[in-house]
């Protein structure tokens, strides 16, 4: 099952955008941010004096403030120009759902899209049954208003786990434990493998990095994470590297698992 990396190396999905290319490298280039901060001498004295407490920090993405922002578009990296939003969200469904079709049975109908954020993949999520039924729940009430209203699909504004009461034969969760705090996830795996059919397939794609994380974890923003910390965070479900895609040179890991 395992495809090897030479092969996962050939999906890439980069920036189209000249100009946005050039304004994200001077975004992320360390002289140039150096150079701001020497320019802005109040921010460099911030940083410095809160240098260790921000080291320490957990700095946990506001989805509220994120989406009041951008809108939609703020559900993938904020590299990519919003003219590029559909371009991004195709190319990601063409590799999740290939992958996706290879495990399903066509026989599921019960599909839950967790972290669903606007809906971009839920409508996709019903053409596995003709007779399939989506929930996608999603804990930003702003996200879960921008949805599009689709046929089979009921979108759900999560305040908490105990809202989602039946099983699932499919649990989709694209690009959403990355932005969740290390210590939250052992609970939150246990639950949703607890609400999945036996047979059921766990489908999850999230960014990763090659990086073992050395000692606790604290998260800045979205979390990078290797494959192993995946895998053996659902290991109850075998779950199995199934494929792997580049976006603006992140590395987008894709599994599948099995209760
Ligand atoms: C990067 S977005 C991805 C959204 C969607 N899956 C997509 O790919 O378009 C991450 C989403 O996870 C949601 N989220 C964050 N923490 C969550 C949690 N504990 N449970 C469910 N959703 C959560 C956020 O509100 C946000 O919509």
């Amino acid at each position: 099952m395992l495809k090897n990396k030479k092969n996962y190396l050939d999906k890439d999905i980069s920036v189209k955008s000249k100009f946005k290319i050039l304004q994200n490298y001077i975004k992320n280039n360390k002289i140039f941010r150096f150079l701001l901060l020497i320019l802005n001498p109040i921010d460099l004295i911030n940083k410095i004096k809160n240098y260790k407490i921000d080291k320490f920090k957990v700095v946990k993405i506001n989805w509220k403030l994120r989406t009041e922002k951008y809108g939609k578009y703020g559900v993938i990296s904020t590299d990519t120009p919003q003219s590029e939003f559909n371009y991004v969200t195709n190319l990601q469904k063409k590799i999740m759902f290939s992958n996706l079709r290879r495990f399903v049975t066509k026989k599921e109908k019960k599909i839950l899209d967790y972290g669903c954020g606007s809906g971009r993949f839920s409508e996709e999520l019903t053409k596995i049954n003709h007779k399939a039924k989506v929930i996608a729940v999603d804990t930003e009430k702003k996200l879960i208003s921008l949805a599009q209203p689709k046929n089979r699909v009921t979108y759900v504004w999560l305040k908490n786990l105990s809202q989602i009461k039946m099983k699932f034969d499919i649990i989709f969760i694209a690009n959403v434990l990355g932005g969740i705090e290390k210590k939250s996830l052992p609970k939150l795996i246990s639950f949703l493998i607890s609400k999945l059919n036996k047979n059921g397939i766990i489908f999850l794609s999230e960014h990763i990095s090659n990086k073992k994380i050395q000692g606790p974890e604290i998260l800045k923003g979205w979390a990078f994470r290797d494959d192993d910390f995946y895998l053996r965070l659902f290991k109850k479900v075998l779950l199995k590297k199934v494929d792997e895609y580049k976006y603006n040179d992140y590395r987008t890991s894709i599994y599948v698992g099995k209760k």
